[in-house]
């Protein structure tokens, strides 16, 4: 592999780091896309990203933050430079009274995370279970399933200014989360390199079992007080039945958003179509099911050549091996002017076209 090595100064220390030629990035990204990087990096300590942002700035590249690559479309080879972000480590802040405080390295697995907190009982994580990616990126689109969404235990998180080349510490509010949605996503793009989370849990857990299926799933595992690993049991049940899994069939999860309309929208929707599946949100405002729209334009299980609607979810997208950014992109826009067609709603894509 052929690569550049370049050393730095930081304070009395000079810094060694490889950025790699020609990456191949396969391996990085779980739809599985055949493409390369024009440079590649790991980023192993914050003491780094000074050199990184300076090999930047003197080669006029651009620059993709990536962790677990499972929220990224790449259409085509990428000209530039990419960041793999593994910094590591979980430490606990403080332990005391009702809650604990744990900050998260962002190249930490998400789910190895979840996992370490379930098993100490501490509480609030578990309906995220099995989401794939990175700790770092789970901000970056508040990441949520199941009647939680992450921001519900956030504390605070500690970014690298790319543009400024300083860290930044953001409140929750300050992160102004949504649904699927932050400030870095929204406004910063890729600008705040997340490199760790701060998260409150709580030691004596609250259970959420709001969602019906994690409801239905406790009764037939024949649990009647469930406990956090019982939920966290259920959904991961649950994800394994309706989900594909990566390392078997290229997917990046959802790839559109449910669709928020207002009430009016959705009462002619309901009239129309008695059995349309929807939620009601806090804003008065009604989430679609687009999973349930894309099903009854005809879609659930459907190939376009190499590309698919996986047949047990229809939201989520497949590569059947091979597939390249176009066909998946053609299949989307196809299923998308379907549903515009029938239903009159507009999707958009939750994964992050690059
Ligand atoms: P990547 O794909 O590497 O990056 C995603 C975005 O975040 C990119 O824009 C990237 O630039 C940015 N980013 C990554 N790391 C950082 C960082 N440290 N600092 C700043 N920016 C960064 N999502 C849900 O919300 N709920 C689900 O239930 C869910 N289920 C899924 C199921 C499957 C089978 C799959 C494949 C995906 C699923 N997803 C789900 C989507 C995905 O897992 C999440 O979005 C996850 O947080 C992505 O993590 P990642 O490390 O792979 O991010
Ligand atoms: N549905 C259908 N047909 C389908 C798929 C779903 O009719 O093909 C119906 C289901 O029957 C159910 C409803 O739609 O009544 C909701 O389905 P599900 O519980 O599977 O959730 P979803 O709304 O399709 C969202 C998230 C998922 C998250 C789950 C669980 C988005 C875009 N997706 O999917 O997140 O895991 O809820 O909370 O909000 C992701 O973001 O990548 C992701 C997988």
């Amino acid at each position: 592999m052929v690569f550049d090595q370049f050393g730095y100064i930081f304070g009395p220390y000079l810094l060694h780091m490889k950025v790699l030629r020609q990456y191949p990035c396969l391996s990085l990204n779980t739809l599985g896309l055949r493409v390369d990087a024009n440079f590649f990096v790991r980023v192993a300590s914050i003491e780094e990203l000074p050199g990184i942002r300076k090999f930047i700035r003197d080669r006029q590249v651009r620059y993709l933050i990536l962790g677990g690559g499972s929220n990224v479309l790449f259409t085509g080879d990428y000209d530039g430079l990419i960041l793999k972000v593994e910094l590591r480590g979980i430490d606990e802040v403080v332990n005391y009274g009702p809650h604990v405080l744990i900050r998260v390295s962002a190249g930490e697995d998400w789910d190895g995370f979840v996992d370490h907190c379930v098993k100490r009982g501490w509480g609030g994580l578990e309906n995220l279970s099995m989401i794939p990616g990175s700790v770092g990126a789970a901000p970056v689109q508040n990441i949520g399933a199941y009647g939680v969404e992450m921001k519900d235990c956030l504390e605070c998180l500690e970014a690298y200014d790319m543009d400024q080349n300083r860290m930044i510490t953001f409140s929750a509010r300050e992160c102004r989360f949504g649904y699927r949605d932050s400030i870095f996503k929204s406004t910063y793009g890729q600008r705040m390199l997340i490199c760790s989370v701060t998260f409150r849990l709580r030691k004596e857990p609250m259970i959420n079992i709001s969602y019906g299926t994690i409801r239905q799933e406790l009764e037939r595992m024949q649990v009647k007080e469930p406990g956090i690993a019982d939920v966290r049991k259920a959904v991961c049940t649950i994800r394994s039945s309706r989900l594909p899994d990566p390392l078997l069939l290229g997917n990046a999860g959802s790839f559109f958003k449910n669709p928020e309309v207002e009430e009016g929208v959705y009462n002619s929707l309901k009239s129309r179509f008695p059995a349309i599946t929807a939620y009601p949100t806090e804003r008065g405002t009604f989430k679609l099911a687009a999973g349930w729209l894309i099903e009854h334009c005809g879609w659930r299980g459907k190939r376009l050549g190499r590309a698919g609607v996986f047949d047990k979810q229809a939201l989520v997208l497949v590569n059947y091996g091979g597939a390249s950014a176009s066909e998946l992109l053609e299949l989307a826009e196809k299923i998308k002017n379907d549903v515009k067609e029938r239903f009159g709603v507009y999707l958009e894509t939750e994964v992050n076209i690059i």
